[in-house]
């Protein structure tokens, strides 16, 4: 993203005249941007050699997948729903995982059908349905356990995944349980060692944390692995101020862990692959000046983007268009839902802006369109993709009258 005299693009693109021809509230990705990202992830990881899967739940846009495809990555599914679009994007089964702590036994039917790599289980029952779908089959599954480590990955509380009080995985003690009840099993094979601590990590710390634990306890079983996924959860900048995690020392540790341990390293990005590839464009609708602040109503509401009213998470808002003039009074950039949580973002300052002005909402390219509904019976968001001087539609408009 640039501003090119005064006006905002992405790519060759400029984006107020996007808007004004496709209409808002609408999410752009770039394709270049996230062409880029794939190549830096992999460029960080290459001394790992690891399979790369990318996390669907974070952006499922089928023309996206259909990229991560092309750039040889592999899923991270969480869902039939995630599992047959990964399909259909052309990814490889023996490169998608499926993880989750509650998935049924249709679900499970369907991904040993599918073949793929590993169903990464998350608890005594799960493995046990598994192993029954299994044996109907006649089919032994390839399967991973979900490790808790009872670690704090020092993030969003409701986005922490690997302490003791979280629904994931399987503490110690029980991790060693399972393992020896059913290493023997005849339609299991535990090829894996899963964990996943939170997202948007920005401490390398919990990740040092997390391969010594692992560490430990391949020390303490009695079982080969063949694979160690680590999850995903690499945090990304939505501000000038956000600290960076310091990938090289997480790498090292990983790399330390290596030459221990003969295994394949499994990954699975999501939010730093996509984070940072999309806006949501949105327009001015009303600006309410009170004595104290003026409220900038837009057309896009937490129904297209949640995560501020849901974690209260910061996302910059840009105008596609520059003024040169400040404003000193607090802007506070609301959506026309009727929450009082309905709102994006509050600023000291902001540039002039007028009613029918458009502004972008950055850096929504991961959890942002996934986690769009149709509250207050609002069509969801569209999705553009842009690449070079192209800009091509990636998801159609919803129409009141389909969802009515
Ligand atoms: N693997 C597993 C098992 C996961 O549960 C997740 C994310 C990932 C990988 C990918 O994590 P990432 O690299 O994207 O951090 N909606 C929240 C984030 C929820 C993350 C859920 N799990 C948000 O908007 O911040």
């Amino acid at each position: 993203m640039k501003y090119l005299k005064n006006y905002l693009y992405i790519e060759n693109i400029n984006i107020n005249k996007i808007a004004k021809k496709y209409g808002t509230p609408s999410y752009l990705y770039s394709q270049s941007k996230l062409n880029s990202n794939i190549l830096n992830f992999k460029k960080t990881f290459n001394k790992i050699n690891p399979l790369i899967c990318f996390s669907i739940k974070s952006n499922n846009n089928l023309q996206i997948l259909k990229i991560i495809k092309k750039n040889n990555l592999g899923a991270d599914v969480v869902s039939k729903g995630e599992l047959m679009i990964a399909l259909k994007a052309g990814i490889s089964p023996n490169k998608i995982v499926f993880s989750g702590v509650g998935k049924t036994s249709e679900e499970i039917k369907f991904a040993i059908n599918k073949n793929i790599l590993l169903i990464n289980a998350e608890s005594e029952s799960e493995i046990r349905t598994i192993e029954r779908i299994g044996k109907a089959k006649k089919k032994i599954v390839n399967i991973g356990l979900r490790l808790n480590p009872n670690i704090d990955a020092q993030t969003n509380s409701k986005i922490s995944t690997g302490r003791k009080i979280d629904k994931f995985g399987v503490d110690k003690d029980t991790f060693l349980k399972i393992i020896n009840k059913y290493n023997s099993s005849r339609f299991l094979k535990i090829k894996c060692l899963s964990v996943h601590i939170g997202s948007q990590i920005i401490n390398f710390k919990p990740y040092i944390k997390m391969v010594n634990e692992i560490d430990k306890i391949l020390s303490r079983v009695n079982h080969k692995f063949e694979y160690i996924d680590f999850g995903g959860g690499m945090g990304i900048s939505y501000s000038n101020n956000d600290k960076k995690l310091d990938y090289k020392k997480y790498l090292k540790s990983i790399e330390e862990f290596l030459n221990k341990h003969d295994v394949k390293i499994i990954l699975e990005p999501g939010r730093s692959i996509v984070g940072n590839i999309g806006i949501l464009l949105t327009q001015v609708i009303y600006i309410k000046r009170t004595r104290n602040r003026n409220f900038i109503i837009l057309d896009a509401a937490m129904n297209d983007l949640m995560r501020p009213a849901l974690y209260g998470s910061y996302h910059r808002i840009i105008p596609t268009k520059i003024s040169k003039k400040m404003i000193n009074k607090i802007h506070d950039f609301v959506g026309p839902i009727c929450e009082t949580s309905d709102q994006f973002l509050s600023v000291k300052k902001y540039q002039t802006i007028s009613e029918n002005d458009f502004l972008a909402i950055c850096d929504v390219g991961a959890y942002g369109k996934v986690l769009a509904s149709n509250y207050n019976l609002r069509s969801l968001p569209t999705e553009f993709l842009i690449y070079k001087s192209k800009v091509r539609l990636a998801s159609k408009r919803q129409r009141l009258e389909n969802i009515i």
